[in-house]
């Protein structure tokens, strides 16, 4: 790792927090990257520190949720290294939003360059190897412009802001961490809708679904398919997976949002562990044929499901070995505890 240009003196040594006893809270960092899109190009302002942003009363980020957000995270490796996970598979899904939305863009390479400097602004900030946390990263794209009528903005601002986290769900992952969920009746996308691309009104529909399923004391809600409620679609902010026999299934869905560590789990799955893989619909009724639950994503990393719950009916799963042996490769690979033989890990030099 290079020296950062940045603004902290002498070495690079780790800011005073407790890293290994962090959850998935907000602790803000000294630096952000900015960027800035009007008249067809984008000016990067770099890294910056205000937390704070202005914008024009109008923005369509505002009034009309032309807004989309990613989240991926930067591990210090068992070598020393930082390495983020996969990021170019988040710039394009943010790209993917971009086109749906009709703005811009965000090049891949300012995107990636954006992850890059604002890691290295806040290396203090990154958890150490061993510590179970890691540098969330949480870049986000918003239309904005003086503007009433309901059409794309003229003007965006891409940004990102890291923030060392712990586990998403208390006590992470372990063969005594499953959780339990509970089938919402409410739906988080529409069945042709907005479900595949990562725009927060996806998040503030998915308040009340989560809210109840919490004050009942469950973890999280699990959806169903929007248009006939019988598929199992998602989990939260996470995919959902099962074993059936030898093979791992996962729900095959437009409205489902395409989860980076899914893809990348099922292919640990598949070419490290020659375990058989479905991505299919999964009929709600099929849970009494199911063998092991879980959840993942970028903040879930992986959950067990211990316990599906859908009105007096309960479904429980046992912990699977099998979890312990994604959980392992695509950690490990995350970490540089072992090879990387798909070349996702990305060095912060
Ligand atoms: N599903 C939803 C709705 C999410 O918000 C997320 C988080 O990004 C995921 C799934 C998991 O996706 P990924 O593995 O790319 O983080
Ligand atoms: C992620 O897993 O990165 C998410 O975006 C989950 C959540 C914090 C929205």
């Amino acid at each position: 790792m290079t020296q950062p240009r940045y603004y902290f003196t002498g070495d690079n040594d780790k800011v005073n927090l407790d890293f290994g006893n962090l959850g998935f809270d907000y602790h803000p960092c000294p630096y952000r990257f900015e960027a800035v899109y009007e008249l067809g190009v984008w000016r990067a302002r770099g890294v910056v520190e205000e937390t704070a942003m202005t914008l024009p009363e109008g923005s369509q980020c505002l009034h009309y949720g032309q807004q989309l957000f990613e989240g991926m995270k930067v591990h210090t490796g068992a070598d020393g290294k930082v390495y983020a996970f996969r990021p170019a598979e988040n710039a394009n899904r943010m790209n993917e939003g971009a086109r749906y939305l009709q703005g811009p863009e965000v090049p891949v390479d300012l995107f990636i360059r954006g992850v890059e400097e604002v890691t290295r602004a806040n290396l203090p900030y990154v958890p150490p190897y061993g510590s179970g946390a890691s540098l969330y990263v949480r870049p986000f794209y918003l239309g904005i412009g003086d503007n009433v009528g309901v059409k794309p903005a003229s003007k965006y601002v891409f940004r990102i802001f890291v923030t060392p986290v712990g586990p998403y769900f208390n006590g992470g992952f372990g063969p005594d961490q499953g959780k339990s969920f509970r089938i919402s009746e409410f739906d988080r996308a529409a069945p042709y809708g907005t479900g595949h691309i990562k725009a927060g009104g996806n998040y503030a529909c998915s308040f009340k679904p989560c809210a109840e399923a919490k004050q009942e004391g469950f973890a999280e809600a699990i959806y169903l398919d929007p248009k006939e409620h019988r598929y199992i679609e998602e989990i939260g902010a996470a995919n959902f997976l099962a074993f059936k026999g030898e093979s791992l299934i996962t729900p095959d869905s437009h409205s489902v949002l395409p989860s980076i560590t899914r893809r990348s789990l099922l292919r640990i799955a598949r070419e490290i562990y020659s375990w058989p893989v479905e991505e299919r619909l999964i009929d709600k009724a099929e849970l009494d044929e199911i063998d092991a639950a879980a959840a993942c994503g970028t903040a879930a990393v992986i959950t067990w499901i211990r316990e599906v719950a859908d009105g007096e009916k309960t479904w429980s799963f046992p912990f699977d070995q099998r979890w312990q042996q994604l959980y392992d490769s695509l950690v490990g690979i995350q970490t540089a505890a072992i090879d990387d033989p798909f070349g996702w890990r990305h060095e912060i030099k």
